[in-house]
């Protein structure tokens, strides 16, 4: 396994509201096409929450095909599983691969995209594929956390630990997304070099989701492929340090079990961007 699919469709519920909400009114200055059948992309949908109970209610009916894809072979699976519209078909797709596939490069009217592009370790890349997934004129709708990636910058972390180096080196050298002070002029520069059109976007910097402790960790874990990349019997002392960490990048206190059922503030910088082909 890499990936734990059920466990973040359990823990990771709690921006689906933010989602909506946002999907809705960015969706309301989208050219949507109303009379030609159109097709749907969905990057990076993990354990389908917002697909399914998010994305698919607000489609169109001349939708005729929705594809949903990620990079891990568990969430596709998972996601399969709980499908029954034939519509729908899924894709292993990772979104910063050099070589899309050729069936669907130029095949989207429409891409949707949440909370998967914080996890790029190059945000252009991943844009300009996206680009070459869409049709001329096709768009796209992106919401993902940028200034902060607890994940990554814990591995990052990682990394100088002799031990778990072997295991997160690629990760030494990380840079967060969009961390300037002026994240706007990044965006805007990364869709000019790449030849799309920037129709909308925002940043909410101060975004929050009120979680539990154990819901935020659970979360997380869910998605931390290295612990099944280090050797079984060192497995847990790499999830104790994993946690104290983490623990500290997202100032997050997790030691105290009687805490985890807490809510608190999470802070999940978040931006989302509309563009056109
Ligand atoms: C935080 S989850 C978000 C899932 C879902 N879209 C949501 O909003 O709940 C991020 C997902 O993006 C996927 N992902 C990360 N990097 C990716 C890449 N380069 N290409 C495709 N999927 C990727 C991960 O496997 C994971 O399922």
């Amino acid at each position: 396994m890499a990936v734990n699919p059920l466990k973040f469709y359990q823990n990771a519920v709690y921006h689906l509201d933010h989602v909506k909400t946002q999907y809705v009114n960015f969706m309301k200055s989208m050219n949507i096409p109303k009379n030609r059948p159109l097709s749907v992309l969905d990057i990076g949908l993990g354990s389908g929450r917002v697909f399914y109970e998010v994305l698919l209610p607000l489609l169109p009916k001349n939708v005729s095909e929705i594809i949903g894809s990620d990079r891990e072979i568990e969430m596709i699976d998972f996601c399969r599983s709980m499908n029954e519209d034939p519509r729908i078909t899924f894709e292993k797709l990772d979104i910063t691969d050099e070589n899309l596939p050729n069936h669907l490069q130029k095949r989207f009217d429409l891409a949707f995209s949440s909370y998967c592009f914080s996890y790029l370790r190059d945000l252009r890349h991943g844009f300009k594929n996206t680009g070459k997934l869409l049709k001329p004129d096709g768009e796209l709708l992106n919401m993902f956390q940028y200034k902060k990636n607890g994940m990554y910058t814990t591995y990052r972390r990682l990394s100088k630990i002799e031990k778990w180096r072997p295991y997160t080196e690629n990760y030494a050298n990380y840079t967060t997304n969009l961390t300037g002070p002026t994240p706007e002029v990044e965006l805007e520069k990364i869709f000019k070099d790449i030849g799309m059109t920037l129709l909308k976007y925002k940043f909410f910097p101060e975004y929050h989701m009120d979680m539990t402790k154990r819901n935020i960790l659970e979360a997380y874990v869910s998605l931390d492929k290295v612990y099944w990349e280090v050797p079984k019997h060192q497995q847990e002392e790499y999830r104790k340090d994993f946690m104290a960490i983490f623990s500290e990048e997202v100032e997050v206190d997790f030691d105290d079990e009687a805490t985890l059922e807490q809510v608190i503030e999470f802070n999940f910088p978040t931006v989302i961007v509309h563009a056109r082909n």
